[in-house]
Parts: C-alpha cells; sequence; structure tokens
C-alpha cells in the first residue's frame, strides 16, 4: 500500500521524459495548463509577502537568529568521503582533479541507504486502530456523519494493502544491490511495542532490512498514531543510523534498470535532483477546499512553496518527478533548524488536510532548499568578496561602475546570433562527467543522465525574463481566456549555453547603484539591495548569476569565489558548494493508474515490453471499490510483478 494519492496523478499518466521537441513541449505545457485550471478558477488572492529587512540569511522563519554553528559540519564524512578544501578547492575552481588527494573511504559508507514508509492496510488491528482515530478526530466528525461511506471507500483504497513492498524490494534487490548500505522499513504500531512487519520479512538483528517504528522516529509522540505520509517524512532525520544521503522509497514504485549510488550523489557533482520543470506549483497558496475528503499533494506542495518563497523569492518551482527522492539528514537537519515551528506543525497533522494543509512536503522542500542555498552561496560570494573589491563593506563608485559594464557588454552580446554568443562559450561543469568520474572509481549506471549543474547558473530561470519590472506571482489570461503563467522557466533540456537574459540595472540594482554621483553605497543599504536582487526579484539575481557564469570573456567559477584560494573566505566558500552542490539528472519512467481491468492489462502488458527501458515506475491502484473489478485487477496485478520479479529477495521467507 502506498500513501501518496494525488489529483494529478492521472495527468502525469504516461508522461514521458520530454526533450525539447515542440511537439513535447505542447503536450507539457498542456498538462501544466490542466494543473492550473484546476485551481485557477478559484479566486486567487495573494497571501505573499516579501519583507526587505528580512534578512534570509542568518534566521529562522520567526526571524530568530540562527546559532552561529547551525551547519553541522560533520556531513562529509558521513557520505563517505573526507572533505578536503584541497582538492574540492581546485575542482570547482579550475575542474581539475588530483585522484590521489581524494581520499575515499573503503567501507560501505560510499553506499547509501533506502527508506521505506510501509502500512499493512489489511491488518484487522490497523483498521480498528485507523477507525478509532478517525472517529475522534475532529476533522472526520462531520464527514463520518454525512458521508461514511466515500470516506470508508477513498480511505480503503489508500490503504488498500497489494503485497505491493515485497515486490518493490525485489526490485530494489534486483537492481539497486550495490547502491544500499541498509534498508530501514518505517511503520505504525498497532499496539504498544508492536510494530506492522511484513509477514514475509526474516527479522533478524543484523539484516540490512530493518523495521522502524514510527514511535522510534517521532519526536513528540502526542502526535501519534500517524496516517499522514507527511508528518512521518517530517520525521526522517530521526530515524537511527541512517546514512547522510539516503533514497526515499515508496511501496509502489519499482525500479526496472540499475542503480548505483550515482543515481543520487557523487562527491564531485552533489546530488541528483530529478525535476519536472513543465509542471510548476505556485509560489502563493491559492486555494484550499476545507470540505475536500481526500487530500492529495497540492496543498503541501502549495504550502512547501509559498515558506520557501518567503525566503528564496516567489517563484514558481518544478514538481519533484514522482520517482526515486534523495534525501540529506544533513539538509534536514537545516530544514528544521529554519522551519522549527512547520515541521511540528507537519508533525502533529495525524491525516493529511489537517490545519488546512500546512504541511510541509519533504521531498519537494528539499530538493528546492538545495537548489537555492547553492545559487545563495553563489551570489553571496560575488556580492561579498568580488564585487566590494577592497572588502570594506562599502559599494564604491569603480566597484559598481566595474559590474555596470560588464552587464552592458553582455546585454548588448545577448541580442547576437547563437553562433556568435557561442564562440567562447566555456565547457560545462558536468561536461565529459562521466570519464571524470571513473577516474576516481565511480561509476555510473547509465539510468539516469545528468542534465545540468547548477554551478552553471540556475537551470530554472525564467525564459526572456523581464528584468525592468517584479514577476507578477499570479497567473493571466491568454486570448483563448486560458489562466497561463507569464514566463516560464528553462527546462531540463535546453543546453546552458542557449539559455538568454538581459539584465536592467535600474530596476535590479535599484537608483542609488547606477548613480555615479552617490560615492558610496553603505554596508546596511548594499545587504537590502543584495536580499532584494537575489530573492525578491528572484529573476535578477538568476540574470546575475547567469552572466558571472556564461560570460563568454570573463564567465566562470573565478567570477564569483573568492580570489585568493589560500584565504579562509574561499575555503568557506568551498565548504558550502560542497554541501549544497547538485545535478538535475532525467531517467525515464512511467507512471500509471491501474482504473479498470482491460486498460490494465494492456498498460501492465506494455510495461513488461518495455521492460530495458524504464528507469522506474509506479503503479498506483486506482480502481473503484467492487469486489469483481478489485479481484480482476489484483490477479492481473499479482501476476505482472510474479513475471516482472519472480525471485524472492534473499530477505523473504520461504513459504
Ligand atoms: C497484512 O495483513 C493481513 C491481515 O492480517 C495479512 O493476511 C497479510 O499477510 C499482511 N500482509 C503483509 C505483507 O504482512
Ligand atoms: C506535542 O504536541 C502537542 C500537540 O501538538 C503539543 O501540545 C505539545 O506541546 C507538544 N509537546 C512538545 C514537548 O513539544
Amino acid at each position: 500500500m502506498a500513501y501518496i494519492r494525488t489529483p494529478i496523478d492521472s495527468q502525469v499518466t504516461y508522461r514521458r521524459q520530454c526533450r525539447s521537441s515542440p511537439r513535447c513541449i505542447v503536450v507539457a505545457l498542456s498538462v501544466s495548463f490542466i494543473a492550473f485550471n484546476w485551481i485557477a478558477f478559484h479566486a486567487f488572492k495573494s497571501q505573499f509577502s516579501f519583507d526587505d529587512n528580512y534578512n534570509p540569511l542568518s534566521t529562522d522563519s520567526s526571524g530568530k537568529p540562527l546559532p552561529p554553528n547551525w551547519l553541522d559540519t560533520a556531513t562529509e564524512r558521513s557520505r563517505g568521503y573526507r572533505a578536503s578544501k584541497d582538492w574540492q578547492g581546485q575542482w570547482y575552481r579550475w575542474r581539475a582533479l588530483n585522484p590521489s588527494k581524494i581520499e575515499q573511504r573503503t567501507d560501505d559508507l560510499t553506499k547509501f541507504d533506502i527508506v521505506y514508509t510501509w502500512v499493512n492496510g489489511s491488518d484487522p488491528l490497523f483498521q480498528t486502530m485507523r477507525l478509532d482515530s478517525q472517529t475522534n478526530h475532529p476533522m472526520f466528525q462531520k464527514y463520518l456523519r454525512e458521508n461514511a461511506k466515500q470516506i470508508d471507500t477513498t480511505t480503503k483504497r489508500r490503504y488498500r494493502d497489494m503485497d505491493e513492498l515485497r515486490y518493490s524490494l525485489r526490485s530494489t534487490i534486483d537492481y539497486a544491490s550495490n547502491l544500499f548500505r541498509r534498508i530501514h522499513i518505517v511503520t505504525t504500531e498497532v499496539a504498544p511495542n508492536q510494530p506492522q512487519i511484513p509477514s514475509w520479512l526474516i527479522e533478524k538483528p543484523d539484516s540490512p532490512v530493518q523495521i522502524v517504528s514510527h514511535n522510534t522516529i517521532f519526536r513528540n509522540s502526542s502526535h501519534l498514531p500517524s496516517y499522514n505520509s507527511l508528518a512521518i517524512e517530517s520525521q526522517f532525520v530521526n530515524i537511527p543510523d541512517l546514512t547522510d544521503i539516503f533514497m526515499y522509497m515508496n511501496d509502489d514504485i519499482f525500479l526496472g534498470l540499475k542503480l548505483l549510488p550515482s543515481d543520487l550523489w557523487t562527491p564531485l557533482y552533489g546530488y541528483v535532483l530529478h525535476m519536472e520543470a513543465s509542471l510548476l506549483i505556485p509560489p502563493i497558496v491559492r486555494y484550499f477546499d476545507p470540505n475536500a475528503i481526500t487530500v492529495g499533494e497540492w496543498h503541501s506542495l502549495q504550502y512547501s512553496n509559498y515558506l520557501l518563497s518567503q525566503r528564496f523569492g516567489p517563484r514558481h518551482r518544478a514538481y519533484i518527478a514522482h520517482v526515486i527522492h534523495v534525501l540529506s539528514v544533513s539538509m534536514l537537519k537545516e530544514i528544521q533548524s529554519i522551519w522549527p515551528k512547520e515541521l511540528e506543525m507537519t508533525s502533529a497533522h495525524q491525516f493529511r488536510g489537517e490545519g488546512q494543509g500546512k504541511d510541509i512536503h519533504v521531498s519537494f522542500f528539499t530538493a528546492h532548499y538545495i537548489m537555492e542555498k547553492l545559487r545563495e552561496t553563489q551570489l553571496e560570494s560575488f556580492w561579498q568578496y568580488r564585487l566590494d573589491t577592497n572588502q570594506d563593506g562599502i559599494l564604491d563608485w569603480e566597484e559598481r561602475r566595474v559590474l555596470i559594464d560588464r552587464i552592458n557588454v553582455w546585454n548588448v552580446n545577448q541580442d547576437q546570433p547563437k553562433y556568435a554568443r557561442r564562440q567562447h562559450s566555456r565547457p560545462t561543469m558536468i561536461h565529459a562527467h562521466k570519464t571524470t568520474l571513473d577516474r576516481i572509481g565511480i561509476r555510473m549506471s547509465g539510468t539516469t543522465v545528468y542534465r545540468q549543474s547548477g554551478l552553471d547558473g540556475f537551470p530554472h530561470l525564467l525564459r526572456n525574463a523581464d528584468t525592468s519590472k517584479t514577476i507578477p506571482t499570479e497567473t493571466v489570461k491568454d486570448k483563448n481566456g486560458k489562466d497561463v503563467l507569464p514566463q516560464w522557466p528553462y527546462g531540463n533540456y535546453e543546453p546552458v549555453n542557449d539559455r538568454k537574459c538581459k539584465l536592467d540595472v535600474n530596476f535590479c540594482f535599484g537608483l542609488d547603484f547606477v548613480d555615479p554621483t552617490y560615492p558610496q553605497i553603505p554596508a546596511e543599504h548594499a545587504k537590502r539591495i543584495f536580499s532584494r536582487l537575489a530573492f525578491k526579484e528572484f529573476h535578477c539575481g538568476d540574470c546575475l548569476l547567469e552572466i558571472l557564469m556564461q560570460d563568454p570573456y570573463r564567465g566562470g567559477m573565478g567570477a564569483w569565489m573568492p580570489e585568493d584560494e589560500t584565504s579562509e573566505a574561499f575555503a568557506n566558500v568551498v565548504e558550502k558548494v560542497a554541501r549544497y552542490n547538485y545535478v538535475l539528472g532525467t531517467s525515464d519512467y512511467s507512471f500509471m493508474a491501474l482504473q479498470g481491468a482491460k486498460g490494465a492489462k494492456k498498460d501492465l502488458d506494455n510495461l513488461l515490453a518495455r521492460r530495458d527501458q524504464k528507469a522506474f515506475f509506479c503503479i498506483n491502484d486506482d480502481f473503484p471499490d467492487d469486489p469483481v473489478v478489485e479481484n480482476e485487477i489484483q490477479t492481473l496485478f499479482k501476476d505482472f510483478l510474479d513475471t516482472r520479479f519472480p525471485l524472492p529477495s534473499p530477505y523473504e521467507k520461504i513459504e
């Protein structure tokens, strides 16, 4: 059984990864229009505010200063590689690699753990417990009276156990045995100290497959029992003995091709994030239906993006592909220290939809947090160490003029034909990454293709963003009366040197900055300009970063990293880059919902026929609560799984 059922699930069914072909873009756009229409006919009300004096770099979400040592610096060791300014600095700054300097640990820490969430919804003890919780829960009082049958059907579907975990686990053994160190199955307790255990699982203290009870990981046990996957995910940070980087799997996800650690993270290129750049989440909470019985992912995604937007700027952010989620304990700890109240609230929501769906969506949140932090690191480093040449905190006219001149040259260059713009382009960060990784003994599985590195500029920079004004957060009507986004970001597939942007210095930096008669911008004022440019007017910050990285003459890492490679500043920036480094990766996958027997047979046969292509597939049971249909589909599904994953895993009892 799996938790996550979303209203958009059926719309992304069978959507293939889009290259930038026109047909694909049309498909991608229409998928997004559907999503937007779904929410857009509800009155739009802006809830977004951004305080110009708010300093997002050093406070938590309620404005309390973060402790000076809030970054946990032990990260790198727990990833199996020892951080060293030596090799990392040379690598980021010059793409120079000295394999002998990379101290790689040979123990199993170079592998990552896998976390599953699972409950057995068919267990009568679980059903009684759930019914009990619902009966006592204010959110359900009304429905229990009015609509008992409907609620029963939806929850039944949500918790139906079709033995997915057994086969999903077989798929990870078949395809990811070189990736994982340990598998943690996070599950509920149906009685004190009695977690649910899959009937087929061989339990041994030293087994790599371990059961972790919700009671172990919930910091506040008064929030239990929990039926809200988002609440459970919010507590992953407390799973004992978890590798820093881990893969989160739902039991309705099956692997179909080989996975290696490099599908999640590498010491050279960082996290591998899977994003759906064609499906965007708005930066504001547009709509919440207090009467909805089932609550999909949308509310938590919107709420999460609302929180991210308050800190990093109000942009539409990409849906995180419903495949393999890479998570990290150290990132979760960071998020926890910045949004403690919000995570506590998420944990307290026993059922999804409680508290107006104000839940942090951990996978979405973490991925975007990483992207934003790398961007912040780059921009901040430029602002602090390169723009302010003499490091006195004050921006004098000469310092500003250098930047303004450079931007003017860039802007003119943007109107040149592509071949002229590309003439001097430097190799991207991920250029020849396979051979480079090979040099330090890391293999790629071929299942994930690295598309873009966050170090080459912000990947989801807006297409032709108008940097002379603020980007509207709401949709606009197109000529057919449809609600559309005024500006779309670049996707995962565009080569970085195809991207274009022009930076309006007057709007982005403000009139003081561009005024030669204004001799000195004091430090406090400079900070405000930075905060506005980098976050509030995020399209300005994106374009500045693009200029820093892609300027054919002076662009590259040297444009924003501290110049003196022996300085403490350089070491600090390197440490942050190592922490937040990422690439966007893509893999071929299928997402399907079993709705009727006939369609299900066709879809499942199709999956078998394409077994060499699909890296992952996710199968939802979405069929009606009719015993005949149920029986038929369950038989089909079981046949499919037995054909696809016939070999019992070493952790299964022999029956
Ligand atoms: C789920 O619970 C049912 C009923 O107790 C049991 O028959 C079944 O074996 C359980 N499934 C798993 C995977 O443990
Ligand atoms: C535990 O959660 C409850 C309900 O949300 C709250 O009232 C209580 O203060 C929390 N306890 C702690 C120790 O945080």
